[in-house]
């Protein structure tokens, strides 16, 4: 596995695959198993596997946490050169914006609840980054975790938009045995804030069961459940629980959508947690 940190040496190590399948995965490292499925199923499925880590700037808002945004660069290299990566590209912040940028990309209507609404600029920094990345490396896949399934929406929506000539590929959420969504940032948790953020899987399995069994039928009443659910943990402070169609993220009243979300977003002390269901209404 190849370490690159420059522009230029990433297009010119790629320059002579082109005839191949260049597969990528685009991370902000402190990889964990989440990150390495989507790592294993790109080797599987391409000849050339690059991913990126990159802190981006442009994605975290004021008060943020940019600077304590855990990194490990020796750790991450070694796990992402075990599961098959063949380059590994660490640009600076000055590599890749060397001058403020007075261009940005950004969606409308999708970007403009949930966490974009709780992160005003969130998402332009993504769709902006993720789009520098593509025109670096040019892949014909790109490989996106459901964790963040209104992230894999923004970049499907853009990808459409904008003609990318690469292949979205949406990837299932990786859990720690007891459910917990992997996430770089499980590790802000304390031990009693991650025994209770639990909470956050367990009420959305809960709701799936319910789902079964015919139990709810407005959207209404699956938020107020999963509210109740979370809030019976008192660390949990909850930002959101939505239901919505998925991926147009509109209102739903009924259950009657193909696709319907259900996307939640907890604060625990100052770490804050997604995690959401994905299901296909009646
Ligand atoms: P990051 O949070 O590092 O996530 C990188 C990729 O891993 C994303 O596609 C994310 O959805 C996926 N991922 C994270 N946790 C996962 C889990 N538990 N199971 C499966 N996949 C998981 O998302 C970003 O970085 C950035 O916004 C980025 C797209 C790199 C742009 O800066």
């Amino acid at each position: 596995m190849k370490i690159i940190e420059t522009v230029s040496e990433m297009r010119s190590a790629l320059n002579t695959a082109r005839t191949k399948t260049i597969g990528f995965v685009p991370t902000m490292g402190y990889l964990h198993e989440g990150h390495l499925s989507l790592m294993k199923r790109a080797r599987q499925e391409c000849d050339i596997v690059v991913i990126s880590i990159f802190v981006n700037p442009l994605q975290f808002g004021p008060g943020e946490d940019l600077d304590r945004y855990p990194r490990d660069l020796q750790r991450d290299a070694s796990l992402a050169r075990d599961v098959g990566v063949d380059f590994l590209f660490h640009p600076s912040v000055d590599e890749m914006y060397p001058e403020k940028p007075l261009t940005q990309v950004k969606v409308s209507k999708i970007t403009e609840l949930l966490c974009g609404k709780a992160r005003p600029g969130h998402f332009e920094g993504v769709a902006t980054v993720v789009t520098k990345l593509f025109h670096i490396i040019m892949p014909n896949r790109a490989y996106f975790g459901l964790k963040d399934a209104q992230q894999l929406a923004v970049i499907e929506q853009m990808v459409r938009d904008l003609h990318f000539p690469v292949t979205v590929v949406p990837c299932e959420t990786m859990r720690e045995s007891d459910g917990l969504a992997m996430s770089s940032r499980n590790v802000y948790l304390s031990d009693e804030e991650r025994r209770q953020a639990v909470i956050l899987n367990q009420a959305l399995r809960e709701v799936k069961i319910k789902l079964q069994q015919g139990q709810f039928t407005t959207a209404a009443e699956v938020n107020q459940y999963v509210r109740d659910r979370i809030g019976s943990q008192p660390l949990a402070r909850i930002e959101y629980v939505e239901t919505l169609a998925y991926p147009t993220l509109d209102p739903l009243h009924t259950l009657t959508h193909e696709k319907i979300i259900i996307a939640v977003a907890v604060r625990f002390g100052s770490t804050r947690l997604i995690d959401n269901l994905l299901f296909e209404g009646r």
